[in-house]
């Protein structure tokens, strides 16, 4: 009798294919199919019959999620508010990045107000753990410790134990069920897992949050195939240049999906940063052309970030366009706006944008920033320093509006700027009140204008003029 082939599940989106291929044709990813091994009905279980149970009106008592704060408030910015209980939370990111040593403290400073902390660690020996915990000075936090991986053994201990406020699995990727076959860390063992550990959380009252590695090369299963089981998906992120760290929730069935909090990763683990914007301006050199601060909004926390440029004629046919922090192809629509609308040859320039500190910007406000620190590498002539951007542009070389501009130039005047370089405000009487000695713009051409005018020269001739040099 012909077996029935085994299918080959994607490790990364959970996708099933009938035979193995190169790529996952759902998601895209390189070399994550694997072939799983299908679980065989049992012979002889009857199914069973459905029992009945009874539906309920969609209005009802309605209570806030009462949560458990863990009294590290960067990260119970990004919960919204603190652990819910009950609740099963996901924290991805890549390896080493600092999920281990965040959990550790988060569970530390449950422990620390009186909750009850349970670590258990499929990845790291008791000792490796104290060794952190003491490293961290949390040795005497009073955070239950344990080094398993069978989710068996992991919740009879746990029902054994009395309750806890939060339990930290890490990480699900280590841990395995006996109910499935599949090797620890493929799609089936991880999601088996998850549930069980879910379903522990739904019936003990316990927050429980699962660490997730992200990986590129695909033997391990990729968190994702977690984030649609649980309440609320977290990732940390950050670069090992850097020190600072980004918390980021992307899903959150109990509060915002846009706030961030912020760390920075020191000898003595991660420090919480309650005003990122004086880390990242902390290395400013003033009086640098090709420099503009931006005003940006993350959630509700508005964050000043330097915006770097570095515009050079090209030795290339086909001039280099960098980005670091921010899309490239918003840096390409910005170059054809300064090209098309203010007159400005960048053909056979290479411009390189960068956001400083390795921050990662999304927001379209961020135009007019990088539109300026480019202006500004490009006709070698430094921005006041005392002056914040922020704007979004239009194709047709409109500056556009914003949101939160009352907030953005809050944080501009409490960090000592004088001065911002925005769209008009128009009916916005919060943000027409501000200290700041505001510039109001509605062109892109006006913002090129005022650095000409620094300049003391007209822009588009100086590079025209530069370019056929270049060219001799
Ligand atoms: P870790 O929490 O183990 O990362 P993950 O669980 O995401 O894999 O942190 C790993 C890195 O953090 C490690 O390379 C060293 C660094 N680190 C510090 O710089 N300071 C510290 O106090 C600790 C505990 C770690
Ligand atoms: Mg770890």
């Amino acid at each position: 009798m012909a077996r029935r082939p085994n299918p080959f599940v994607c490790q990364s989106c959970g996708a099933v294919a009938s035979k193995w291929s190169g790529r996952c044709e759902s998601c895209g990813e390189w070399n994550t199919l694997i072939e799983e091994q299908a679980v065989p009905p049992v012979p002889g279980r009857k199914p069973r019959k459905g029992r009945a149970f009874s539906l309920t009106a969609l209005e009802g008592e309605q209570r806030p999620a009462p949560r458990t704060e863990t009294g590290l408030a960067e990260f119970d910015r990004v919960t919204g508010g603190g652990l819910v209980p009950g609740s099963a939370i996901l924290v991805g990111g890549d390896p080493g990045i600092g999920k281990s040593t965040l959990l550790l403290q988060a569970a530390a400073a449950v422990a620390a107000g009186g909750g009850r902390a349970v670590y258990i660690s499929g990845e790291e020996a008791i000792a490796q753990l104290q060794l952190r915990a003491k490293r961290l000075g949390l040795a005497g936090a009073g955070v239950a410790l344990g080094a398993e991986t069978n989710v068996e053994d992991i919740l009879a201990t746990l029902q054994s134990e009395p309750p806890a406020e939060i339990v930290v699995i890490d990480s699900i990727q280590t841990m395995w069920s006996d109910a499935v076959e599949s090797a620890p860390g493929t799609v089936a063992q991880v999601r088996a897992a998850a549930q069980a550990l879910i379903r522990y959380a739904k019936g003990s009252g316990a927050a429980v949050a699962l660490v997730g590695h992200v990986t590129k090369d695909g033997q391990i299963a990729g968190p994702r195939v977690v984030e649609h089981m649980v309440d609320a998906v977290l990732y940390f992120e950050g670069d090992a240049m850097h020190q600072f760290r980004i918390l980021r929730a992307v899903k959150n069935r109990f509060g915002p999906t846009d706030e961030i909090g912020v760390f920075e990763m020191t000898g003595e683990g991660l420090r919480e940063v309650a005003n990122p914007s004086a880390l990242f301006l902390s290395e400013r050199e003033e009086g640098t052309p090709g420099v503009a601060v931006f005003a940006s909004m993350e959630g509700t926390r508005p964050i000043l970030v330097e915006v770097q440029a570095l515009v050079a004629p090209s030795p290339f046919a086909a001039p280099r366009r960098a980005v670091v922090g921010w899309d490239a192809s918003r840096l390409a629509m910005v170059l054809a706006v300064l090209d098309a609308r203010c007159a400005l040859r960048l053909a056979g320039l290479d411009i390189y944008l960068n956001v400083a500190g390795g921050l990662r910007i999304a927001e379209p406000a961020a135009d007019l920033a990088a539109a300026a620190a480019i202006v500004s590498s490009l006709a070698d002539v430094a921005l006041p320093a005392s002056s914040v951007y922020f704007g979004e542009i239009g194709l047709s070389g409109a500056i556009r509006r914003v949101a939160h501009m009352p907030a953005r130039l809050r944080e501009a005047e409490s960090l000592g700027f004088s001065a911002a370089v925005c769209p008009p405000m128009g009916g916005d009487k919060e943000a027409a009140a501000t200290k700041l000695a505001l510039e109001p713009i509605s062109r892109l051409a006006e913002l090129v204008a005022l650095v000409a005018k620094a300049a003391g020269r007209p822009l588009g001739e100086l590079r025209a003029g530069a370019g056929t040099n270049q060219g001799d």
